[in-house]
C-alpha cells in the first residue's frame, strides 16, 4: 500500500528511539511504500501543515491512506479533517482502529506520541491498515451524509 506520512515535532520527542522513524521504518518493513510529508527533524512545526499535505496526497490519488502523528492525535486531525473527502480518526485502542476502518472507512490514522507507547502505535498501525470497509448499506449513508 502506499502510505503519505506526516508529523509534527513531537514525532522526534526524547528519548529515543524516534516514533517518527521508528513508525516509518515499521510501516516498510511490512512492505508499504512511504511518502514522508515531513516533518523531519525536531524543530518546531506545525501540525496543519502535515495535516495538509498528507490530506492533499490522498485527495491527489498519489497514496492510498495516511497516517498522522502529533502529540495528542487531536491537532492534527482537526487540521486533516477540514479537506472535504477526508476521514481522520484519531485513535488509542485496537477497537477504534478496528471499527473506523469498518464502519468510518477512515483514510488518515491519528495518533499521539504523547499517549501511546510505540509498540501500542505499532499495534494500532497494523491492525487500521488490515482492515477493510465493511461496505454496509448505513455506514456508506452516514460517509456519504458526512461529504
Ligand atoms: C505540539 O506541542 C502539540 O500541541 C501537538 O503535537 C499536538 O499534540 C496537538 O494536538
Amino acid at each position: 500500500m502506499k502510505i503519505a506520512f506526516g508529523n509534527d515535532h513531537a514525532g522526534f520527542d526524547a528519548p529515543e528511539p524516534f516514533y517518527k522513524p521508528a513508525l516509518v521504518e515499521h510501516l516498510e518493513e511490512l512492505g508499504h511504500e512511504v511518502l514522508d510529508c515531513g516533518s523531519f527533524d525536531p524543530e518546531p512545526v506545525d501540525y496543519p501543515d502535515s495535516a495538509k499535505a498528507v490530506a492533499n496526497a490522498i485527495l491527489d490519488g498519489k497514496v492510498d491512506r495516511g497516517i498522522l502523528l502529533c502529540g495528542t492525535g487531536i491537532g492534527i486531525s482537526i487540521a486533516a479533517n477540514r479537506f472535504p473527502g477526508i476521514r481522520a480518526a484519531v485513535c488509542t485502542t485496537p477497537f477504534m482502529a478496528q471499527v473506523t476502518r469498518e464502519h468510518n472507512d477512515a483514510n488518515i490514522l491519528c495518533i499521539g506520541r504523547r499517549v501511546l507507547t510505540l509498540d501500542e502505535c505499532k499495534e494500532l498501525i497494523d491492525i487500521w491498515l488490515s482492515e477493510d470497509f465493511n461496505g454496509a448499506e448505513r455506514h456508506q449513508r452516514r460517509i456519504d451524509k458526512i461529504e
